[in-house]
């Protein structure tokens, strides 16, 4: 069997250090590992529009902001596929099929889906587009046989619905789709960063993200802005690290060497916890190392973006050579199918 990588973003924003520590980062190791024969990243313009039909622009204006994170990051168009979604007809026709393997009870229990119902305010009018964009996502997937899927946390519910989709294929039609499984970000503390603000995730909306696009000045002013303990209110007080978006961020993002260079006092995390949980140790200090690690960690990546920005033509002609890739692979696929459930009537 050949191991084969699909995943992607929705291009309604762009991407932040949660996108970077809880997918990005993970992907281009996976790329560069050479385990894979295939790695296809995809803007999912399409699932955008489900939520965001009444604003295509923004849309189609977070194409390139999305792949300029992507290439920054270090995915490769040399190694890795980039394409866009709506390019791939294929996939609405995947989609229609696998509608019928579907009930609206087993959609409505999605819990991803049930969020976001909730935080869309979409409770009492709901886009049937918006409600079947997992339906889509099964055949994103599977388009492309894909058996490993790089996502964060939130996307589990999706990866478990398309499994789901592919046995009642399977069970049907004969053995025709591949089964993907989720891959996860190895640390608990990347799984899912939260906001600078201290709320449970990072959203555009909440304005609490750090975009791997700003300027070392706004990331040292959202830094040394974030939410703390609460409770630390004095230096000498005890402080909480397990819910401390500082230390959280520094679970992330730090390792010993930049102990080593920025604070030599502590060897490494473990010991400025400590000191943290006795008390005696300010948030200020811990935030102006937090500061030094992110700025770090993030030059490169500005950099990088900011050479490819000034290019923005050939991003288009990079998105537009993977889409016609993509569409290939996803068109061989649709007449497996269409050959599986014998509706290939002129074919024969
Ligand atoms: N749902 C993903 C997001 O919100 C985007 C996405 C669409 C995706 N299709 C996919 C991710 C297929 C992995 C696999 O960003």
């Amino acid at each position: 069997m050949k191991n084969i990588i699909l995943t992607g973003d929705r291009p309604s924003g762009k991407l932040h250090i949660g996108h970077y520590v809880g997918s990005l980062k993970r992907r281009v190791e996976l790329q560069n590992s050479g385990k894979f024969d295939k790695i296809y990243i995809m803007i999912a313009d399409a699932q955008a529009l489900t939520d965001n039909f009444n604003n295509p622009e923004k849309v189609r204006a977070n194409i390139t902001e999305v792949a300029l994170d992507y290439m920054a990051c270090g995915i490769d168009p040399a190694k890795s596929t980039i394409f866009v979604q709506s390019h791939i007809a294929e996939l609405t026709e995947l989609t229609f099929y696998y509608m019928n393997l579907v009930t609206l009870s087993r959609l409505q229990r999605n819990p991803t889906v049930k969020a976001e119902i909730k935080q869309k305010n979409f409770e009492m009018s709901l886009p049937m587009g918006f409600l079947t964009y997992p339906v889509s996502q099964a055949a994103d997937i599977t388009a492309f046989g894909a058996n490993t899927v790089p996502v964060g946390e939130d996307q589990l519910p999706m990866i478990e619905q398309a499994r789901e989709i592919v046995r009642s294929f399977n069970g049907l039609y004969g053995e025709t789709l591949i089964e993907p499984k989720a891959v996860l970000p190895e640390s608990k503390s990347c799984l899912r960063l939260p906001g600078t603000d201290g709320m449970a995730k990072m959203s555009k909306s909440l304005g609490n993200c750090i975009y791997l696009s700003d300027s070392a000045d706004e990331i040292k002013r959202k830094v040394m802005g974030m939410y703390t303990d609460p409770n630390h209110i004095k230096v000498t007080d005890p402080g909480d690290t397990e819910h401390n978006p500082t230390f959280i961020y520094l679970d992330a993002f730090s390792t010993d060497e930049h102990f080593k260079k920025y604070l030599p006092e502590y060897a490494n995390l473990a010991e400025l916890k400590a000191h943290y949980e006795r008390g005696g140790l300010g948030d200020m200090k811990v935030k102006r190392l937090l500061n030094e690690v992110m700025q770090e960690t993030l030059a490169p990546i500005r950099a990088r973006r900011e050479e490819l920005a000034k290019d923005i033509p050939a991003v288009w002609e990079m998105l537009k050579k993977g889409s016609f890739e993509a569409r290939e692979v996803a068109a061989e696929m649709l007449s497996k199918v269409k050959k599986a459930m014998k509706i290939d009537y002129f074919n024969e």
